[in-house]
């Protein structure tokens, strides 16, 4: 491979808390987990973060905290990983897909309204790329009706928007820490919310609704659990939150190499016929999560192709989450439901980035692409 899609941050230092770790008693959830929490929260300037194993389990917690459940309808986006549809499943909730804007990908704020019904419990946003949605007027729809926002975060840990923050409006968020992530444990997650009561059954969702986790009953007056509410088996471990820790650090500096980086792609691939790039809108910081282009769709898959032949890796953010064939068979979705969504679906092509990436593989990227597309 000559230009790798991804490669991580994982630095001496993050192996060096892990190795501390390792050498303890706690392996699993404990005074790491507790550590990165706190430190989480005070980053993203929220109130309270719970350490989980991803996004997905963020995301199904979340709701489940929040009331949501069967028979309920959770409004959320089709252009997405499955991950955000299928946490609305696991909560046995429907959801509910409204168009996104053609320019961002992002939820658009202006379908949700005609999409709620009674059954209607909760929007659930996905800022795609890094780009925080509409979230002024999404809370403000949230707030009219009456219901619930979970925000997916999991491209948009650095993200603003009009003076806001990821998951500051939400009544949680999950944020994932995946191998690709800008931040990861391998895999990871976690779950932030504003409401102390939120968070505190959060706390014992995470671990099938226990009263103390190992940590907190080692080591006291030996004292039974109970379990007073149902739960499931997604807590974070200490060896997670050790590699997470010191990288929390580097946030923004990592994200500040991936902002120059991100206009040597646009230098080096303006002008160039048949591509065209997500809007970014004004007022926005993008996490610049994933570089992202969209391309003619009856080009987009030899494209891909191309690319990873040229030992350029690729990836595809995303095919709509409506068309995959589980919802099409058991949940009614039809293509043409959602034009936007399946527009970018069939155009778009996700390009190599990350904060080690260099300036001279941004051209050999570029260069290759600028090759393929002159030779259709
Ligand atoms: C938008 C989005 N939501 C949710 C997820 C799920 O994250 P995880 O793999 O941590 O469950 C991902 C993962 O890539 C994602 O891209």
């Amino acid at each position: 491979m000559k230009v790798d899609f991804f490669h991580h941050n994982i630095a001496a230092q993050d192996r060096k808390a892990l190795d501390k770790t390792l050498r303890g008693l706690f392996i699993s959830t404990g005074g790491e987990v507790k550590v990165f929490e706190e430190k989480f929260s005070a980053y993203l300037q929220v109130p309270y973060t719970v350490g989980v194993t991803s996004a997905t389990a963020a995301l199904h917690l979340a709701l489940e905290a929040l009331g949501v459940g069967k028979g309920d309808e959770v409004i959320t986006t089709p252009m997405s990983f499955i991950a955000t549809a299928n946490s609305i499943l696991h909560a046995g909730a429907k959801p509910v897909f409204v168009d996104v804007e053609p320019d961002t990908g992002n939820m658009d704020a202006a379908n949700i309204e005609k999409a709620i019904t009674k059954k209607t419990k909760a929007i659930l946003p996905v800022h795609l790329y890094g780009q925080l949605c509409d979230m002024k007027s999404i809370s403000a729809i949230a707030k009219a009706n009456k219901l619930k926002i979970v925000e997916d975060a999991a491209h948009a840990l650095e993200a603003k928007r009009d003076g806001i923050g990821a998951g500051q409006l939400g009544d949680a968020a999950a944020f994932s820490f995946y191998a690709t992530k800008n931040i990861t444990s391998g895999e990871g997650g976690a779950v932030t919310a504003h409401s102390k009561k939120v968070y505190e059954l959060l706390r014992k969702t995470r671990t099938h609704g226990m009263s103390r986790d190992a940590s907190e009953r080692y080591g006291r007056a030996f004292a039974h659990y109970d379990m007073d509410v149902y739960g499931w088996k997604y807590n974070m471990s200490n060896i997670q939150a050790a590699l997470l820790i010191n990288q929390m650090d580097r946030i923004e500096t990592n994200l500040k190499k991936r902002q120059k980086l991100w206009k040597i792609y646009l230098k080096e691939l303006q002008g160039v016929d048949g591509i065209s790039f997500p809007a970014i809108r004004d007022g926005a910081r993008s996490a610049m999560h994933l570089f992202t282009l969209w391309v003619a769709p009856k080009r987009r898959d030899a494209v891909l192709r191309k690319l990873q032949d040229a030992g350029i890796g690729v990836s595809a953010h995303f095919l709509p989450i409506h068309l995959m064939r589980y919802y099409r068979e058991n949940l009614g979705f039809k293509k043409g439901m959602f034009p936007n969504a399946e527009a970018i679906g069939s155009k778009t092509v996700t390009l190599p980035f990350y904060p080690d990436l260099t300036p001279a593989q941004i051209k050999t990227v570029t260069g290759t692409l600028k090759d393929i597309l002159a030779s259709f």
